[in-house]
């Protein structure tokens, strides 16, 4: 071989390595969005969180809380990876719908009339509504809420509890982005009660001490049960949250990450 040729050769070695250094690169960055780490599907979900111990956010920026544990056990159960993003709300809602997102998990209760535009996981969570008052409010169950004015967290079970008891479009009801703050009014007295999921409330207690705040349980509220949301008919999301699921239930992992046994 002389020394053109090897030149030459040289050469053709350095741009075959270059072009597939390059190609190596807009591969991996492309196929992030829909791979997680492991190779897997990658998911994105949404969720609300100042609902700890749900979802809140730490010091560091990131979302922690039951939600987070078992999506976690659930993504390392069945294989994908996913992001998950604090959008707010309603957001959860209205980005599943339009695709944005994938699934909501946000403590939402599986309804019926949720059904209706979405499909749920199987449970993961039994909860139920409690009521927050002043300590020393006249307030002792449901029934006596009627002609109260209550705050409630926008578009909630909550929220529904609240027009059930006082009529659908009650001007003493008032409804807020977030449940924290829903117990708020209570605290300055712009509300007399608000109605919440008790995990959060009894949590919300227990960080918040001297609120002159009481919570009134009263089983006129029925039982609800947590799942994870996905788009109506995205099959494809809800097998793999449901495949995942089912093993963290069998396995014990649930149980331990919740503290409760689902039946
Ligand atoms: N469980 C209630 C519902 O689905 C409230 C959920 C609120 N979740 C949240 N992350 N803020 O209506």
């Amino acid at each position: 071989m002389n020394m053109l040729n090897k030149k030459s050769s040289f050469l053709t070695v350095l741009i075959v390595a270059c072009m597939s250094l390059f190609l190596a690169a807009c591969g991996g960055a492309d196929g992030a969005k829909k791979t997680g780490s492991d190779g897997g599907k990658k998911l994105v979900g949404g969720t609300e969180a100042t609902f700890a111990p749900f979802e809140s956010m730490n010091d560091k920026g990131e979302i922690v809380g039951i939600d987070v544990d078992v999506m976690n056990a659930i993504a390392a159960a069945s294989g994908f990876g996913f992001e998950l993003q604090n959008v707010g709300w309603e957001p959860v809602f209205q980005k599943i719908t339009s695709g944005e997102l994938d699934f909501g998990a946000a403590g939402i209760t599986i309804t019926d009339e949720r059904k209706q535009t979405y499909d749920f996981t199987d449970p993961y969570y039994q909860a139920n509504l409690v009521i927050v008052v002043k300590e020393g409010s006249p307030i002792k169950s449901v029934d006596d809420l009627k002609d109260k004015k209550v705050a409630v967290q926008i578009n909630t079970t909550g929220h529904k509890a609240a027009q059930d008891l006082l009529g659908k479009s009650n001007t003493n009801i008032s409804a807020y982005e977030n449940q924290p703050t829903a117990m708020q009014q209570v605290r300055n007295g712009s509300a007399d009660a608000a109605i919440g999921d008790n995990a959060v409330v009894f949590e919300y207690m227990k960080n918040n001490k001297n609120t002159g705040l009481k919570v009134i349980e009263d089983d006129k509220f029925e039982k609800e049960f947590y799942g994870f949301m996905v788009k109506k008919g995205n099959k494809e999301v809800l097998d793999l949250l449901n495949e995942g699921l089912k093993k963290i239930k069998e396995n014990g992992e649930l149980e331990k990450i919740t503290g409760q046994k689902l039946e």
